[in-house]
């Protein structure tokens, strides 16, 4: 490793204190000027650290993998970690060394520089400011099972970020609070000679993202826990409160195949129960309709006006948007 690497590591397990020379160099060989250096070459990489009188400190916590570990050593199923500084994409990762991963391995990285959303979409967020994360499963399932995945995270997400406010579930992958989102879902699957070998599950959630952090186009429907709490929040105590649920729902489904347990919390949840909205499906004008339900497929059910019967939506192929804020 690198000394601005240990001395990263070092702000990460201390946090929130501050790391001085004195206190670094008992443990890495190196001379003050290195010290400041390598504090500098953090701050060029735009880590979320700051110094005052030649101490650094982190103004936020990071992911910290030993934390993790703390943190979810009574999870239903063991989590590895990995954490990366900065990757493209902690999903692009893990699809392309799938097999080198058992399974619930938890990838998870300080900065994406290609990030990738639902849809085709981008995914970014500045570094340390938001979570990226990767959970890799193998479950023995044909791909038709795949749509439930979506919700059954959604539901773990939503419960584990109640501790934040009101959060609520935008079907299929959107976690929102105070009606902005804050946290979004993309599930790809890995294929090998046409056999489903697995899974990874990847969650984008804004922690520490400030206004100036998103796009101006973005400003009117996305948030952070920040901005809506006015509090610092652990990012590792929000990911093994995740796993903690997932792991419930998850571990259950396996056993017993009913989806009630997650699906209730999904309409439970819902933003969009009852409510008006517009149908975007490839190719085809917008279509105004009303959410009648989510069944037991997480398919939602909408009402097309003018339509005598209710017609079921599979979250692979819409998006939807309510018909009078445009988001929610
Ligand atoms: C969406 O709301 O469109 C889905 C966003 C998913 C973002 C996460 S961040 C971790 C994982 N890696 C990616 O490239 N995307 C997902």
């Amino acid at each position: 490793m690198t000394l601005d690497q240990h001395l990263l590591q070092t702000l990460i397990d201390i946090y929130p204190n501050t790391v001085s020379f004195e206190s670094f160099s008992k443990h890495y060989t190196c001379s003050k000027d290195d010290f400041l250096e390598a504090g500098r070459i953090l701050q060029i990489k735009d880590y979320p650290i700051s110094h005052t009188n030649n101490h650094f400190y982190l103004t936020i916590p990071l992911i910290s993998e030993a934390k993790l570990n703390r943190l979810t050593k009574n999870t239903k199923t063991h989590h590895p970690f990995i954490v990366k500084e900065a990757i493209p994409s902690t999903n692009t990762f893990a699809l392309n060394s799938f097999s080198s991963f058992e399974e619930g391995s938890v990838i998870l990285a300080h900065h994406q520089t290609k990030g990738k959303g639902r849809l085709g979409r981008q995914w970014s967020a500045t570094m340390g400011k938001s979570i990226a994360l990767s959970l890799v499963l193998r479950p023995t399932i044909d791909s038709q099972s795949l749509p439930l995945f979506t919700q059954l995270t959604a539901a773990a997400l939503c419960q584990a970020l109640k501790a934040y406010g009101d959060t609520q579930i935008k079907w299929p992958n959107d976690i929102v609070l105070n009606g902005k989102k804050i946290a979004g879902i993309l599930i790809e699957s890995q294929f090998q000679e046409n056999q489903l070998e697995g899974l990874v599950i990847g969650i984008g959630i804004n922690t520490h993202l400030e206004h100036e952090d998103f796009e101006d186009s973005l400003l009117h429907k996305a948030t952070s826990l920040k901005i809506e709490t006015r509090q610092i929040v652990d990012p590792n105590v929000i990911i093994a409160d995740f796993l903690t649920v997932f792991d419930q729902f998850y571990s259950d489904w396996l056993k017993t195949h009913k989806t009630y347990p997650f699906i209730s919390v999904c309409k439970k949840e819902s933003a969009l129960l009852g409510k008006e909205i517009h149908v975007f499906s490839p190719n085809e004008p917008p279509k105004a309709a009303t959410v009648k339900d989510i069944n037991e497929k997480g398919e939602l059910i909408v009402h097309y006006q003018g339509h005598a019967q209710l017609t079921p939506l599979q979250s692979l192929d819409f998006s939807v948007r309510n018909s009078q804020n445009g988001y929610i």
